[in-house]
């Protein structure tokens, strides 16, 4: 049985295809067509996915899109007759909604083919619970508390829910314009982080911050029963689509959140681009304190209705791997499945698992263990993309392509990792990588200097081989996916100074043999020569979509100042720079 799960008309636009219950390829559209955050009709994912698995449209059974603008429906109606003023949003919402609908037609258009020629049925489903289903169906458990926020969908902000064999049952809802990722966006918007998509950032900055307006963003939101209130005089008007817009071509835009009480309260708000002062970095270090309290205040509210050890979490609040690494000491939950595409990609896997599970009663049987659901490339083809860009390269075999990789690590180099099939979801988990050193005091200012080009302030993350974790950190429990941040052990932060935050903590990916073989023997290969089981990893990019073809990755090897290109069995070593890192300065630990 195929189906196929959409996001589209919405940010992160992308298409999935589930074969007898299991994803078999996923892919966000600003991957293939290099728009970032796409927010269209994701026409190329679709190609791909039923490209990935020999289908045409006709094959297809189902098609489930993760919205459905009847969701909620007299939540709207009552606060567009609440607020005259938005009536008009409303009606234009509507419009959208039927242009949503018209699925048949959008994919007549994307393949070129006869209407005839589809047969599947169609499902929408609401965008919290299409969160929910993207995490719970890929966990490994048959039942689970379900949690999901983000900006919002379908006119809610945060859902709570009992999952339990193939069922999901929503507890509780918190409807727009209460939602703690716009008080999150609001404030970022405040301090200069005006893009969609640059909470990230404001994370990364917060402990930089001190404790100088906690009592103040303290009253801008009040935990109240299974939920929470905004205090909406600090927040410009609920607006169109929410304070985020897609225009026409697929652009995602953010509209201005704050009131002018922001304003008398803190003073003018940050430029982009300008000097970040003390205030900014206080506001988001409040930002971050207070979101992360009322966050535990609704996750310990959810245990008291759903008293289980699991706990399947997505939604874009849900990058907030900050957040998501204090969990077990601030809730009851023992176990979190988060999945790896927690925004908004990730609801075309969970609309396509909810139409095979919930709708048409199949059992559990499918987990989601590794990120790794989207395109590859062959050898003959990554050699004639090295040779169309005019490159010396060496072809290696598997064990000498490590050694060789695993010995530029060791220097001080910097390497382009491309290998298999690209990562599902934001992050860059070992075969779309660039990888370093870890315990080289400059390697973050050298990332930043000849590739990155990041704000001071954000940090790199380190990938470690799973059996080491509990050595290197306070926390045993796994992150394959990134999306969990917890403290270094003091005796390890000197090894690891160039993925030690200022607040001794990392972004860690677990990494287990069985999910990545080839990226674990690379760290494993590091261990060997280093004595550090770590290796530091950040997206093979360069202000852009990551990358995805051979193609992309040459080109980003070829603009940026990286040292070493390593992709399928190829290895690329530019002439070195005379500001390479030197070797003598590697600070290795004794075994
Ligand atoms: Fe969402």
């Amino acid at each position: 049985m195929l189906i196929l799960g959409l996001n589209m008309f919405h940010a992160d636009a992308s298409a999935a295809i589930v074969v007898d219950g299991e994803v078999k390829f996923a892919v966000a559209e600003e991957r293939l067509n290099r728009h970032k955050h796409f927010g269209g009709f994701p026409a190329l994912a679709v190609a791909a996915c039923l490209d990935a698995v020999g289908a045409k449209i006709s094959d297809v059974d189902h098609v489930s899109v993760g919205q459905d603008s009847d969701a909620n429906l007299i939540k709207k109606v009552q606060y567009a007759l609440a607020n005259p003023a938005k009536i008009l949003n409303f009606i234009r919402l509507r419009h959208r909604k039927e242009a949503m609908r018209d699925v048949r037609s959008l994919l007549i258009n994307a393949l070129d083919v006869a209407p005839e020629q589809l047969r599947f049925r169609e499902h929408h489903l609401e965008h919290h619970i299409a969160h929910i289903a993207s995490s719970y169906y890929c966990s490994p458990w048959d039942e689970a508390a379900g949690f999901s926020y983000d900006g919002s969908g379908d006119f809610v902000s945060t859902m709570m829910a009992r999952c339990a064999g193939s069922e999901i049952e929503v507890l509780d809802r918190v409807f727009l314009p209460h939602s703690l990722g716009s008080l999150y966006t609001m404030i970022c918007e405040f301090i200069g982080y005006s893009k969609y998509g640059d909470e990230g950032k404001v994370m990364g900055l917060a402990p930089y911050g001190k404790d100088s307006y906690c009592k103040e963003i303290e009253k801008l939101v009040t935990p109240k029963e299974a939920g929470f209130h905004l205090d909406l005089s600090y927040f410009k008007p609920l607006g169109s689509n929410q304070g985020m817009q897609v225009l026409p071509d697929g652009t995602v835009r953010l509209a201005r959140h704050f009131s002018s009480r922001m304003e008398k309260l803190f003073g003018e708000p940050r430029l982009p681009h300008t000097q970040i002062a003390q205030r900014d970095m206080d506001l988001a270090y409040a930002l971050q304190r207070r979101f992360e309290e009322v966050f535990f205040y609704l996750l310990n509210e959810l245990h008291r209705q759903v008293p289980s050890q699991n706990l399947a979490m997505a939604g874009g609040c849900a990058l907030n791997s900050v957040a998501n690494g204090k969990i077990f000491d601030q809730t009851p939950f023992r176990r979190t499945y988060v999945q790896p595409a927690a925004g908004d990609e990730g609801l075309a896997i969970g609309a396509a698992l909810h139409t095979y599970h919930a709708v048409l009663k199949q059992a559990r049987r499918y987990e989601l263990k590794s990120s790794y659901l989207g395109p590859e490339f062959s050898d003959t083809h990554v050699e004639g993309a090295l040779r169309h860009a005019g490159l010396q390269y060496r072809k290696l075999d598997r064990a000498t392509l490590l050694e060789d990789v695993a010995s530029q690590i060791a220097v001080g180099n910097v390497v382009g990792w491309f290998q298999g099939r690209m990562e599902w979801g934001p992050r860059a988990l070992g075969n779309r990588s660039i990888v370093a050193h870890p315990g080289l005091p400059n390697m973050k200012d050298v990332l930043n200097a000849r590739i990155k080009h990041r704000e001071w302030f954000r940090p790199f993350a380190p990938s470690i081989l799973a059996e080491h974790q509990h050595e290197y950190f306070e926390h045993d429990h796994p992150s394959p996916f990134m999306l969990h941040v917890y403290k270094i052990r003091p005796e390890k932060r000197k090894s690891l100074c160039a993925v030690n935050h200022v607040d001794d903590t990392g972004r860690l990916q677990s990494v287990a043999r069985e999910e990545n073989p080839l990226y674990y023997d690379l760290i494993s290969a590091f261990h060997r020569k280093t004595g550090i089981p770590v290796i530091l990893n950040t997206s093979f990019n360069e202000n852009e979509p990551i990358v995805c073809t051979p193609e992309e990755a040459v080109d980003c090897f070829q603009r940026t100042r990286m040292d070493v290109l390593a992709i399928g069995s190829f290895m690329v070593v530019k002439p070195p720079e005379r500001e390479t890192v030197a070797a003598s300065s590697v600070r290795v630990e004794t075994k």
